[in-house]
């Protein structure tokens, strides 16, 4: 069973979205640390756009992409001893979640609550870690802050608008049509600002009667990022975490002078999940939640994996509300 050949989509060189390849793949029998995996689901996510077209290195050729997915355990190796096989399981990370049945490192998974279903754990691991870890962690959320958080209806920016809701912040968003912005506004967002029709910073300064904001959460990088320090109130927090219109070009450490001695950081998921203790804690506190119903996971879109490449064109061209799953 552990050798058998299941299906995957591999590229072999950076490329758009018809570079990936649906094709039989081995799987290794897990080695002593890991836990071979049967995936039910799979999330995709933006990073996983960065790699496909070689924005970010890869760590290996030919290379499979996905960051989370959840599924069941059907063995595991001599040393592992928190999994039998039958287990609900879900994590995000190591890269190379878009295939059937994968091995895992045993100390990067966490078990499932009954309470979550495989595609709304497939949802959440990768975006719901970086929503609590940017709010938490990253620059801590007060209760009475204004934040604002850019593409509010993506992905994360759903989760961020209802954990910040949740925090006792006003969250100002800003999507890219009506639609998009009425799901934001049913998400946590108290304002929701069309950045392609309107100048979200004149709307930001208008609704926070020209104070501006505490922090602002920037995935969009190249088309918001200078808009989004001129909605900083003085030594604000500028947390740039993507970059889905493009890299930002030519930011200097003298522009936080001119904002008004601000802040800002380039974080990423990896080093706030990097020691097992934080994941395990992070994690707990992400299950809890959604557990208490407090925070919602919303899938916009399911598809076949076979059909990921699909997945990454709607992503990109922006026609995606919330999570999109692949179904193996
Ligand atoms: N640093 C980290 O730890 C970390 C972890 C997870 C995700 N991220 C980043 O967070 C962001 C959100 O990820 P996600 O997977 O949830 O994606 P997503 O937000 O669901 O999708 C990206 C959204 O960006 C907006 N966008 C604005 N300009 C765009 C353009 N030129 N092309 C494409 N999209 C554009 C679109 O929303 P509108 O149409 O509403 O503008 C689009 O739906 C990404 O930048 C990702 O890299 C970072």
């Amino acid at each position: 069973m552990n050798s058998a050949a299941t299906m995957g989509q591999v590229l072999r060189a950076p490329g758009g979205p018809e570079a990936l390849e649906w094709i039989p793949l081995e799987t290794a029998a897990p080695g002593p640390s890991e836990v071979l995996v049967e995936h039910r689901a799979i999330g995709v996510n933006f990073i996983d756009t960065y790699f496909r077209t070689g924005l970010y290195p890869w760590p290996s050729t030919p290379l499979i992409l996905g960051s989370e997915a959840a599924g069941v355990v059907l063995a595991t190796g001599a040393q592992v001893t928190g999994f039998k096989a039958g287990d609900r399981i879900a994590y995000t990370l190591p890269l190379g979640a878009y295939r059937q049945r994968r091995v895992v490192p045993a100390d990067r998974v966490a078990r499932l609550p009954d309470s979550i279903s495989f595609e709304v754990a497939a949802s959440i691991m990768l975006k719901g870690l970086t929503a609590q870890y940017l709010i938490t962690s990253c620059f801590p959320v007060k209760a009475g802050d204004t934040v604002l958080v850019h593409a509010a209806a993506g992905g994360v920016g759903l989760l961020l608008g209802q954990w910040l809701k949740l925090k006792g912040a006003t969250a100002i968003g800003t999507a890219g049509s009506a639609e998009k912005a009425n799901v934001a506004l049913a998400n946590g967002y108290s304002q929701v600002i069309d950045y392609r029709s309107e100048d979200f910073v004149a709307r930001v300064r208008e609704i926070t009667a020209g104070k501006g904001c505490e922090v602002v959460y920037d995935s969009v990088g190249r088309d918001t990022w200078r808009g989004s320090l001129s909605c900083l109130k003085r030594r604000g927090m500028f947390v740039s975490f993507g970059q889905s219109s493009g890299v930002i070009p030519d930011f200097k450490l003298t522009d936080l002078q001119l904002g008004g001695s601000l802040f800002a950081t380039r974080p990423t998921l990896v080093d706030y999940i990097a020691e097992r203790e934080d994941l395990r804690s992070r994690t707990a506190d992400l299950f809890a939640r959604l557990a208490a119903g407090e925070i919602r996971a919303y899938v916009g879109q399911t598809l076949p994996l076979k059909q990921a490449a699909d997945a990454h064109r709607a992503l990109e061209g922006r026609r995606t509300v919330g999570a999109t799953v692949l179904v193996p």
